[in-house]
């Protein structure tokens, strides 16, 4: 088939990481949006939970729009790191000669910090789904309410843990960097890249990567130092927005 010898070689394996990353960046984005409401207090972090579940719910029926979009970044996630460790992998068999030596030095330190980042992040991103989503993993307890967990007292009371809070900002200050230099080499490898445009580039690339981190870091930091209030009432039940049975999670 076309698209798999597309695949195989290198320039089609390096889109496919370039689109996959743009995908999964769609996701970190619209997820720093959804964290920001919890600056507008527990009830609206807890809606817009519930909203999540009930999205599209006429199409697909409850929680399946979010299941689609878990498949879809989930599968993204998946094709990326394959097609990396492929690459990876070519690049070391095929020991690349003639980069000027420091070219070559910079390369290896950066496809190093990338690889180590990437790894952290997804260390963390399976911590972090069965910490808030699934709740099977508790350093402190899971609260929830129809089987969803109740979001604004469970970042409370974890980021009020201070290696929780740590483990969270250094993660995000991965994800920032990873962001960063994937967004740079995003603009490389689709050949945008050119004198006059490359410092748009990377400038766009660090507001990106800069962006996304204090997005994210700016939630357990505030918990952490008591800027958020403490939830109203930390056992109460929020009810789901209509009657019918939420699918799990
Ligand atoms: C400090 C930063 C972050 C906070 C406070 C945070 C918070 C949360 C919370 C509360 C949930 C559960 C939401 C719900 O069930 O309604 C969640 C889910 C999730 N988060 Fe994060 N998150 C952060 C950073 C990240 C990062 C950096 C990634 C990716 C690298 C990520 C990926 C996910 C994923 C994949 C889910 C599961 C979505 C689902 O399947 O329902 N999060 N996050």
């Amino acid at each position: 088939m076309r698209i798999l010898k597309f695949y195989s070689t290198n320039i089609g394996k390096k889109i496919v990481v370039a689109v996959t990353g743009a995908i999964m960046l769609g996701f970190l984005l619209l997820h720093v949006y959804g964290n920001f409401h919890v600056y507008f207090g527990e009830a609206k972090i807890d809606e817009y939970s519930l909203w999540l579940r009930e999205m599209g719910k006429h199409l697909f029926g409850v929680g399946g729009m979010l299941w689609i979009i878990r498949v879809i970044v989930g599968g993204a996630l998946v094709l990326h790191v394959i097609t990396v460790a492929q690459l990876i992998a070519r690049n070391r068999a095929a020991r690349p000669v003639g980069y000027r030596k420091t070219s070559r030095r910079k390369r290896i330190i950066v496809g190093t910090t990338m690889a180590i980042s990437g790894l952290f992040i997804l260390f963390f991103l399976i911590f972090h789904i069965l910490q808030f989503t699934t709740g099977t993993l508790q350093p402190t307890p899971f609260h929830e309410s129809n089987g969803i967990g109740l979001v604004y007292i469970n970042l409370y009371e974890a980021f009020h843990v201070w290696w929780i809070a740590l483990f969270y900002v250094t993660a995000v200050a991965m994800v920032g960097f990873h962001v960063y230099h994937g967004a740079w080499s995003f603009f490389q490898t689709l050949g945008w890249n050119n004198p006059d445009r490359n410092q748009m580039f990377r400038l766009t690339a660090a507001a990106l990567g800069i962006g996304l981190f204090v997005g994210f870091a700016s939630v357990p930091i505030l918990f952490w130092s008591d800027v958020l209030p403490a939830p109203d009432a930390p056992t109460a039940e929020v009810q789901p927005i209509d009657e019918e049975p939420l699918a799990w999670n």
